[in-house]
């Protein structure tokens, strides 16, 4: 496998979107990834970026390309400088969906005893929140990816789509699921049934995303959301996503006490003190992420 040094090097040439030409720097690091570009960024290099980068099948999800996103993202994890992640793919495509080519072969026994895709899993896992930043295509397993992230961005030519009905197959990596509690049945269903997409301006109005941004300015604003976040306590914002995605999971009435068990754990911790000193003493909070 080529270093990221090597093929960063070699992709950042003519076709790497300028977003991220200077995450050759994490050469350095050691890291090694063929289909990802991974750097830190943000005034306090606060905020993990992974951009996915294999262009020549507009960002196909194949199996080693989600491999990396999961080791990327166990390393930003542990890092106790990483306050938030942004996962965002090129102008012209996030991701065009699980890699068909790869796919085409597999039969039902290959996929069973395989446990195919269990692993993609692992975007909604993280503890740390993750913004999807969506320029271009973001197609079946790459919808599906945006929509495991915590805040899905647009750029303004992006296309969320759920296009494997057209391939005689069905969403496989939560679409079904993700899709129908952010946008509605009745969007869903068309969107799953007809393999139509949606613009960006249809996934804003919908509620699959959340702000729209012209093209060129889509990541540094999915940066500067996640220096935001990153500048509040690791801790609290942990539990605070927490108490959200269990609003996907729960009933309301057990969903309410989680809550009040997670907001009653945060006087547990000094940041909430010194949340609550510094509004009082009229200062800035400074969060040590305990
Ligand atoms: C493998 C892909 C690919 C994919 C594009 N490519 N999408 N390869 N898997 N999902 C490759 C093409 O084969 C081509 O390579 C190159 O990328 C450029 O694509 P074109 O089709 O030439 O580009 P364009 O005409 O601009 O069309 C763009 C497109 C189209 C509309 C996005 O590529 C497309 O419809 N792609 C498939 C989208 C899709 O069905 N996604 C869902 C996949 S199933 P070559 O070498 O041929 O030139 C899925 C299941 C999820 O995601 C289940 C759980 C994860």
């Amino acid at each position: 496998m080529a270093s990221l040094c090597r093929s960063a090097a070699s992709l950042l040439k003519p076709r790497a979107a300028p977003a991220v030409r200077s995450a050759v720097r994490l050469c350095s690091s050691g890291a090694r990834y063929e289909y990802i570009l991974v750097e830190k960024r943000g005034e306090r290099s606060n905020v993990g970026v992974i951009q996915l980068n294999r262009p020549a099948a507009l960002n196909a999800l194949c199996d080693g390309l989600m491999k990396e996103v999961g080791r990327a993202l166990d390393a930003f994890e542990v890092d106790g400088d990483v306050g938030a992640i942004v996962i965002t793919g090129s102008d012209r495509a996030f991701a065009a969906g699980a890699d068909i080519k790869e796919m085409q072969n597999l039969n039902f026994q290959d996929c069973y005893s395989g446990n195919f895709l269990a692993h993609w899993n692992r975007v909604s896992t993280v503890t740390k929140p993750v913004i999807a930043a969506v320029n271009g295509f973001a197609l079946g397993g790459g919808c599906e990816l945006a929509m495991m992230c915590d805040i899905v961005y647009a750029g303004e030519k992006a296309q969320f789509g759920q296009p494997e009905i057209l391939l005689g197959t069905i969403p496989g990596s939560g679409g079904s699921q993700r899709l129908t509690r952010a946008v509605g049945k009745s969007l869903a269903m068309e969107m799953v049934l007809t393999g139509d997409r949606i613009n960006a301006h249809e996934a804003k109005q919908s509620g699959l995303v959340s702000k729209v941004y012209p093209v060129d300015q889509l990541v540094s604003e999915a940066v500067k959301c996640g220096e935001k976040i990153a500048s509040n306590s690791k801790l609290v914002s942990a539990m605070a996503k927490e108490a959200v995605n269990a609003a996907f999971e729960l009933t309301l009435a057990e969903g309410n006490r989680l809550e009040k068990r997670l907001f009653h754990a945060t006087f547990a911790t000094d940041d909430r003190r010194e949340g609550m000193a510094a509004f009082v003493e009229k200062r800035k909070a400074s969060f040590q992420d305990k």
